[in-house]
């Protein structure tokens, strides 16, 4: 929707919530209560997605099942343990647009990334370097730099931070390609963040992948903030390997198990290094115990444990949800909300305030960053108490983010008129 067709008052909002054919999805998470008893106003599930109504009945299934049957449970279970994290396969594919192959759900984000980053990032004396955005998410760049002195490489010569222009905030495709061409044989391994968890910026992966594989580069992507909130191609765009979490906008709960994604052309590529563990072993010889590593083909060959039931059980009642909505629908309503987010908060005529997150939808997901060069935190914190939740990140942005799957325009109207009133 242009936004010169959304209206500043209420009945705006009450009226879009009316037409809106997702509407009903909404009841099926708990939401937050403030101490007055009111439903809070969370645009929050950029950093903790929301609990489905449905996750604890999915939990209660495998605690019964381990209490009637115990070790039994593996085989007999109604949802046999052993093959479990296959039920998640296929809807694990179809939401990042890869073969089912090719995904995985196993272990926690940074984890993922470290055996990612074992296997991919094979540093020579001519070809040694890592691209990250600057003010990648911490662990990103704790897990690049020790990986280059895991290799005996010093982060000051051997990583390069791609960086905005002066006077911007976002990173602009054309300087990426440009840095991807000039350097591109130095290059080892091109690490970004699909959404970066700051600004909000949204990269071009395709035009990056094509671009690093037509200089030698291999590319992966970091999707903690992509996953569950744009519509990814991940087959077809070709990275080499993708990591990401589940408790963000797939509402897995805190902690939740990751996924990952390996391309189908290393699905067979036996001779990579990696770091074994006996799930990633041929499942077919698994339990006779051999001490020889066999890996199965595609991402599960990159498993190490046997996964954690109950945390697979609540990311399928989410992901069961997410089928029956389906991708498309849910990012033409996230456009749709979040630029009625920023034509809100653009009406505000004291702007004590900026947003960051590029105004472009091809540019950015569901969050909307918002700069607030005074009191920001204090503000956020007395916006948490009243029961409105965004979130804080130093040293001076208020992201929040309307989800599709729950968040309504009176959500978002609600949310600009207390933010306002608090500012002011
Ligand atoms: C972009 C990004 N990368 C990495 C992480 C770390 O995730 P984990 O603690 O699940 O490894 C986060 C967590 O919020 C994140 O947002």
């Amino acid at each position: 929707m242009k936004a010169f067709e959304y209206q500043p008052g209420e009945d705006f909002a009450v009226a879009m919530d009316e037409r809106d054919s997702l509407r009903e999805f909404r009841q099926r998470f708990f939401f937050p209560k403030a101490a007055s008893g009111e439903e809070c106003v969370y645009l929050c599930g950029h950093s903790l997605g929301l609990q489905p109504k449905a996750a604890a009945t999915y939990i209660d299934q495998e605690l019964k099942d381990w209490a009637q049957l115990g070790v039994e449970g593996h085989f007999r279970a109604k949802h046999p343990w052993m093959p479990y994290h296959r039920l998640l396969t296929e809807q694990t594919a179809k939401l990042v647009g890869a073969l089912p192959l090719e995904v995985v759900v196993m272990n926690s984000l940074t984890i993922n990334l470290h055996l990612m980053m074992i296997s991919f990032y094979r540093p020579t004396r001519e070809r040694y370097k890592i691209v990250i955005e600057r003010g990648a998410f911490p662990s990103d760049q704790y897990a690049v730099k020790s990986q280059l002195h895991f290799h005996g490489l010093d982060p000051a010569i051997s990583l390069v931070e791609l960086t905005p222009r002066a006077g911007e905030d976002c990173i602009r495709d054309d300087d990426i390609e440009e840095l991807i061409q000039r350097t591109g044989d130095e290059i080892a391994l091109i690490m970004l963040g699909g959404v970066n968890y700051a600004t909000g910026q949204a990269f071009d992966l395709a035009r990056i992948t094509r671009c690093g594989h037509a200089r030698g580069c291999v590319v992966g992507f970091d999707l903690a903030h992509a996953v569950g909130n744009l519509q990814l191609n991940l087959h077809d765009w070709g990275p080499d390997f993708a990591v990401w979490c589940s408790y963000k906008y797939l509402n897995g709960g805190p902690g939740c198990i990751a996924g990952c994604f390996v391309h189908e052309r290393h699905a067979r590529s036996l001779h990579l290094p990696r770091f074994a563990g006996w799930w990633g072993h041929d499942e077919s010889t698994r339990f006779d115990m051999g001490p020889g590593f066999q890996p199965m083909p595609g991402a599960d060959g990159w498993q190490l444990s046997n996964p954690p039931i109950v945390s697979l059980a609540a990311l399928r009642a989410s992901m069961d949800i997410f089928a029956e909505a389906g991708m498309e629908r849910l990012r033409a309503k996230s456009t749709s909300l979040t630029g009625y987010l920023e034509y809100l908060l653009n009406q505000d005529a004291s702007r004590n305030f900026c947003i960051v997150t590029p105004h472009e939808i091809e540019r950015r997901g569901a969050q909307l960053s918002i700069r607030i060069p005074r009191n920001g935190r204090s503000l956020c914190e007395k916006l948490t108490h009243g029961g409105v939740f965004g979130d804080w990140r130093e040293p001076d942005t208020f992201r929040v983010a309307p989800v599709p799957l729950y968040n309504s325009y009176r959500d978002v109207f609600r949310f600009v008129r207390r933010f306002t009133t608090a500012l002011t």
